[in-house]
């Protein structure tokens, strides 16, 4: 079975062909705002003219359903790829799928790697989650209480006078030095918050090197986060810890991950990079596993869903 995934929930545009085989293909297009973080309309935009060209490039074949990001995400951004499916639904004559784009991180997850039943740690621009599976269900057991780790580290490398993304510079920076500044860092529960920690070092700027404050970021606001995770696997008598998002491209995180794992017994699986930040190939996989249990959507429920947590969606 054959399904055309597409991707538009934030910055990037995409487009992927798979199979339960292969994936065919795996096109993508990243809105780069010039100045600030991401404007919705300017994304918007941004995926509106080139939708076609990834189309073009990502749909390989006779396809028989067509996946697309529901929800969550920026509204401008999701009509886009939901008008671009609903359209390519009706030309190839084949059903839609609305798919939950945080499952989705899941899901490819689990395709590229040997985790079966993880407790994953799913760590964006927009969320911050520690996700298990009870009865078959995806539970939400942990998250962020303010905003995503993708979007305060964005917000401290501008403040340090960086481009966006942030996450990759701030690492650069943060792999220069082993000195931090030790700094409160909240975990609540299985609940991690990080407005708290973004301020704190907005206030050191200028005042300590840069190096430092981007180490005292990852070595505060990325092990609050694998606090949460261990604890949730410990609750969830699990031995298998799933990283994804775009912040899971960060090699300290890993680390830390690991390491964590390795003295618990327990597997850390990380996704090859592609498939961590936002990308195509996920929908469509997601795609694939609805469509064999046919759960297709029809035209009237294909509204776009800007809050759609993945809290107790189907495994
Ligand atoms: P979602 O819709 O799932 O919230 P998203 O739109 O934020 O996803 P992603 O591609 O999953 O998109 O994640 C982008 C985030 O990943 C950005 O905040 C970026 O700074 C961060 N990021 C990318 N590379 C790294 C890195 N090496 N270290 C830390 N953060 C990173
Ligand atoms: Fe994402």
């Amino acid at each position: 079975m054959k399904i055309l995934g597409l991707e538009s929930t934030a910055h990037t545009f995409a487009a992927s062909t798979i199979d339960e085989e292969q994936i065919y293909t795996n096109e993508k297009s990243m809105y780069q705002p010039e100045e600030g973080g991401i404007h919705p309309r300017k994304a918007a935009e941004h995926h509106y003219q080139k939708a076609h060209e990834i189309i073009s490039k990502g749909l390989e074949g006779e396809i028989d359903a067509v996946a697309f990001s529901q929800g969550p995400g920026i509204p401008q951004c999701l009509d886009i790829g939901a008008v671009a499916a609903r359209t390519l639904a009706q030309k190839h004559d084949v059903p839609l799928i609305g798919v939950n784009h945080c499952v989705a991180h899941i899901e490819i997850g689990k395709r590229t790697t040997d985790a079966e039943r993880p407790v994953t740690l799913y760590l964006s621009g927009g969320n911050s989650q520690v996700i298990a599976e009870k009865n078959s269900q995806y539970r939400i057991v942990g998250e962020t209480l303010d905003i995503a780790l993708g979007n305060a580290v964005d917000k401290l490398a501008r403040k340090l006078g960086y481009p966006h993304p942030g996450g990759p510079e701030i690492e650069k920076l943060a792999e220069q030095t082993d000195e931090i500044i030790e700094i409160a860092y909240p975990v609540k529960g299985m609940d991690f918050s990080f407005s708290g920690i973004v301020t704190e070092l907005e206030k050191k700027v200028g005042q300590v090197e840069d190096e430092v404050i981007a180490n005292t970021f990852q070595e505060h606001a990325y092990a609050s986060t694998v606090e949460a995770l261990e604890r949730a696997m410990a609750q969830a008598d699990s031995n298998e810890a799933l990283l994804t998002g775009g912040v899971a491209m960060n090699n300290r995180l890993r680390e830390m991950v690991e390491a964590m794992c390795e003295q618990r017994n327990a597997n850390a699986y990380f996704p090859p990079k592609q498939y961590c930040m936002d990308n195509a190939a996920m929908i469509a996989e997601r795609g694939l596993k609805k469509a064999k249990r046919k759960q297709f959507t029809d035209l009237k429920n294909s509204e776009i869903k800007q809050n759609w947590r993945p809290e107790g969606i189907k495994v």
